[in-house]
């Protein structure tokens, strides 16, 4: 097992373009364990490549209760997404913050698992919301990112604020 450190906003890593993956390599499969092993650490729901400095296009995803319903996403696509749902997020790269963001309800995504098999997830509610905020770190975009310049702002600010008091204990 092994914790991956993450990044976090608004550090402009966050912002990278992931790249697709090629080759389905022992290498890729050690990676999705230890995004798998991060994300349940931290704990977290859902976390994307780029957000341990990884600029690969996967995801990794558990919104299951008791933890054991890992879904791994590489090269994902979303391929149909309709309906509409405003919920609030909260991200591991954006600690303590939450607001809520308006997202697609019901989703049908494309992707390959580790070993590069192609397969097809339909989702609705939060694991279509997860979905969606995890794809949005692989082309830089962070859930604050869909909220108004002046909250933007604000998250900014508090999380600069943090990162001295982090630096300072
Ligand atoms: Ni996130």
């Amino acid at each position: 097992m092994a914790l991956l450190p993450i990044l976090e906003y608004p550090d402009a890593r966050l912002k990278r373009i992931a790249s697709p993956v090629t080759e389905f390599t022992p290498a890729i499969k050690k990676l999705v364990d230890d995004m798998a092993d991060t994300m349940y650490d931290a704990p977290g729901i859902g976390l994307a490549a780029t957000q341990v400095n990884v600029h690969k296009r996967i995801v990794v995803i558990d919104i299951s209760e008791t933890k054991n319903d890992l879904k791994v996403f590489i090269n994902p696509q979303i391929v149909m997404a309709d309906g509409e749902i405003v919920g609030e997020e909260g991200c591991l790269s954006v600690p303590g913050y939450y607001d809520t963001v308006k997202r697609a309800s019901h989703v049908v995504v494309r992707a390959q698992d580790a070993l590069g098999k192609t397969f097809e997830l339909e989702a609705t509610d939060l694991m279509a919301v997860c979905i969606q905020h995890e794809m949005d770190h692989l082309i830089g975009t962070v859930f604050v990112d869909h909220l108004s310049q002046l909250k933007q702002i604000r998250v900014k600010t508090r999380m600069k604020k943090r990162l001295r008091e982090t630096e300072r204990a």
